[in-house]
């Protein structure tokens, strides 16, 4: 039995933590499962992480899918959260109907998030009336990077405090089941999280929020374009990686691997018949 929304919604109101990580392949997914994390976003962030983009808005929704059909493959009881890419929810309520279904019927997510506060609540509103538990994302919104002008911290200046905390209320009202506070000053992050009955979930802003994202290709230290500041490498995996990729280099060049024990005898009798 799956993680529910309801359940992630009582770890709030029972001051437990909510820890919330990425992943984007089946067999990551299934690491991330057993250790029982019970959300899983299969994030736009693949773009960067996975796929070696600039920034998420190349990623299309078909690689989105894609991903989040091996992430539900590989995963028992985590709750799925599909993210929905760059301007497949913008245009209009029925085009973000039509993109969010497709998550749930296709890829077997049980949940989307979406980018945005005030100017995408009427779309959150129509999805969540359809049955599809929505996630919300705000501060820092890696799909307008264009319009903030780079990966700043958000709302620092009183207007912009205001407007987040607006955001925030305008998605719980909407329906959202939880939202992601991205790059957010740890005062304004505790104060929304406390103004607000669905947990926040933090990547970048503090210790206030009822619980916290990572890439996991961040913590675990195997996406090296750069470290952000708000991670935490709990290992260097790109490290591992190349001395374990080194040692087999080595070994294929001095035709010390394969050795028997990876290799496969057959019956002499037929090797004899074939000379
Ligand atoms: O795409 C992603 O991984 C995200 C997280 C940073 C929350 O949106």
């Amino acid at each position: 039995m799956r993680t529910t929304i309801n359940q992630i919604k009582d770890m709030k109101r029972k001051g437990e933590k909510i820890v919330m990580l990425t992943a984007y392949d089946y067999s990551t997914a299934k690491i991330v499962d057993e250790v029982g994390i019970p959300l899983i976003l299969v994030g736009d962030s693949l773009g960067m992480v996975v796929l070696g983009y600039e920034s998420t808005i190349p990623v299309t929704i078909e690689e989105c899918l894609h991903h989040t059909k091996a992430v539900v493959r590989g995963t028992k009881k985590a709750l799925v959260v599909g993210d929905m890419p760059f301007m497949t929810y913008h245009t209009s309520v029925e085009e973000a109907l039509k993109n969010a279904a497709r998550f749930i019927q296709e890829a077997g997510a049980q949940a989307i998030k979406l980018e945005g506060g005030v100017t995408v609540a009427e779309k959150v509103r129509r999805i969540v009336e359809c049955g599809i538990p929505v996630m919300g994302h705000i501060g820092l919104t890696p799909q307008s990077i264009l319009q903030f002008g780079g990966y700043k911290i958000q709302g620092r200046t009183p207007e912009a405090a205001v407007k987040m905390l607006k955001d925030a209320q305008a998605l719980e009202e909407a329906g959202v089941f939880g939202i992601v506070l991205e790059t957010v000053p740890t005062p304004l992050a505790t104060l929304i999280t406390q103004k607000i009955s669905v947990p926040t979930i933090g990547i970048g802003a503090g210790i206030g929020c009822d619980g916290q994202i990572q890439i996991i290709n961040d913590i675990l230290g195997s996406y090296t374009d750069f470290v952000p500041k708000h991670t935490k490498q709990y290992t260097k995996l790109a490290d591992i990686m190349s001395s374990a990729i080194t040692e087999y280099y080595n070994e294929v060049k001095a035709g010390t691997f394969p050795t028997d024990k990876q290799s496969f005898s057959m019956d002499e009798s037929i090797l004899a018949g074939l000379k």
